[in-house]
């Protein structure tokens, strides 16, 4: 059955991807007969091209002189703010008409992931030291002490929700480590990274005035911490910003602001979504959790199946600077593309039973970080928290099962799981 321009359009709206099999199922129509496909976009938006094969997204992604991530071309999402304005007001929503005052400190400053080359390679050094396999190494028994912690306090329990109590707990206590700040700012953390992410949905995000306070309230965290690191330089990753100099100057307050914006984010919601989605994976597929309790060497082909399984980013945008050809398809300077890791991650060509999950599976490494330039710098920790903690859990409550509905948050960009209701025993 031909993709029909009904479905090109609905990749645009979020509410299409609380429905994964329905967006499987485009996708994999779409790369057999139309692996880079134009898609008309609604809000005034110019539409974009959706790149749905594993080879196209690699040979995107490590091309940055041709294909960008630069703010100023429109960055690493599709709808740009006027879509978004025209979004709010059609579904009624509040918007921000002017950014308030106390805004304007985000504004004009950017942070590596919206960088190309070679700013981005100065950018990304600076934190860069916080990320060492010898710093893991350091790490990986804290995070332990950490995930056992956790599930002492849900020990004797039957039915949790485990989004809140679980999943979200680890990655915004080890961001608090990294930050080296106090652990009860975590739960501001997780706030915040909420309504930073979660704009599209309406459960999240109610008003413009939640938006407002969530940016000045981590503007002014952000801006304490700066003066204490500032006095007193530790070893960690804020101390790395305030201190790394970039072309022989500090970096400016509106990108260490955007690099703080961009650690909150990333290093919280896509780790708590891998932890979420695994639990769910293994649950749905019950033979598969035997597999892995009968034989627990086989965490590390979990992990990265999890992480292929879930791609808890569903896609991120690139800006074409010079004319050029992708999988054959001509795309001209402006256009904007979506690389679709939800879709690469099927592929057909590059995994046998692409729709099967395997905890066993042996093949090439998944899209869900990324690939080339921008590759993730926390792929490694978060891989780690993973292992750790489903080697904890599953030693624990071996039976533990998703009960009930599953609550999505209604994003096309991240693969968020809101709430989720487990069984213990
Ligand atoms: C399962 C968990 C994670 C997933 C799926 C994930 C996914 C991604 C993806 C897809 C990118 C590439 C963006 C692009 O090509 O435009 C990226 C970049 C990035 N991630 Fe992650 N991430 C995860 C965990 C983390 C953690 C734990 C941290 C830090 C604490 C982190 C920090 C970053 C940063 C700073 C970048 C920008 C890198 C650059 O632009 O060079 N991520 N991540």
């Amino acid at each position: 059955m031909a993709i029909t321009p009904e479905e090109r359009l609905s990749l645009s709206y979020s509410e299409t991807f609380q429905d994964h099999r329905n967006v499987h199922g485009i996708f994999t129509r779409m790369r057999a007969e139309k692996p880079v496909a134009w898609c008309p976009e609604p809000w005034g938006g110019p539409g974009f091209w959706s790149i749905t094969k594993y080879d196209d997204i690699q040979f995107v992604s490590k091309n940055p002189t041709l294909f960008s991530s630069d703010q100023k071309l429109g960055g690493i999402t599709l709808p740009s703010n006027e879509m978004i304005r025209n979004r709010r007001k059609s579904e009624g929503r509040e918007i921000l008409k002017e950014a308030p005052q106390e805004f304007s400190q985000f504004q004009g400053g950017s942070s590596m992931i919206t960088m190309d080359p070679p700013a981005h390679v100065q950018s990304r050094r600076v934190v860069a030291p916080g990320f060492t396999p010898q710093k893991l190494d350091d790490l990986t028994p804290r995070i332990r002490k950490r995930a056992r912690e956790i599930l002492n306090r849900i020990e004797g329990e039957d039915d949790i929700e485990f989004i809140q109590t679980v999943a979200a707990e680890l990655p915004i206590q080890m961001l608090a480590e990294l930050f080296d700040i106090d652990q009860d700012v975590r739960h501001k953390l997780f706030e915040w990274s909420n309504i930073i992410i979660g704009g599209d949905d309406p459960d999240i995000v109610l008003s413009a005035e939640q938006v407002r306070t969530a940016f000045i309230e981590l503007g002014t965290f952000a801006m304490q911490t700066y003066e204490k690191r500032k006095q007193e330089p530790g070893e960690d990753l804020i101390s790395m910003l305030v201190h790394t100099e970039v072309n022989g100057s500090p970096m400016s307050i509106g990108d260490y602001l955007s690099a703080m914006i961009l650690l909150v984010v990333a290093g919280n919601e896509t780790t708590r979504n891998s932890i979420s989605g695994g639990v769910l994976a293994l649950s749905q597929n019950p033979r598969e959790r035997q597999k892995l309790l009968d034989d627990p060497a086989l965490i590390s082909s979990a992990v990265d199946e999890i992480i292929r399984w879930v791609h808890p980013v569903i896609y991120m945008r690139r800006t074409v600077k010079e004319d050029s050809l992708i999988g054959g398809q001509a795309v001209k300077k402006g256009d904007k593309l979506a690389l679709w890791y939800m879709s690469g991650n099927r592929d057909e060509e590059k995994w046998d039973e692409s729709f099967t999950f395997d905890v066993s599976r042996k093949g090439p490494r998944h899209l869900s970080f990324g690939y080339g330039e921008h590759l993730c710098i926390g792929w490694r920790l978060a891989e780690i928290q993973l292992t750790v903690i489903m080697e904890e859990l599953l030693a624990r409550f071996p039976n533990i099962t998703v009960v009930g509905d599953v609550n999505r948050m209604r994003s096309n960009f991240l693969n968020s799981i809101k709430t989720m209701q487990v069984s213990l025993q």
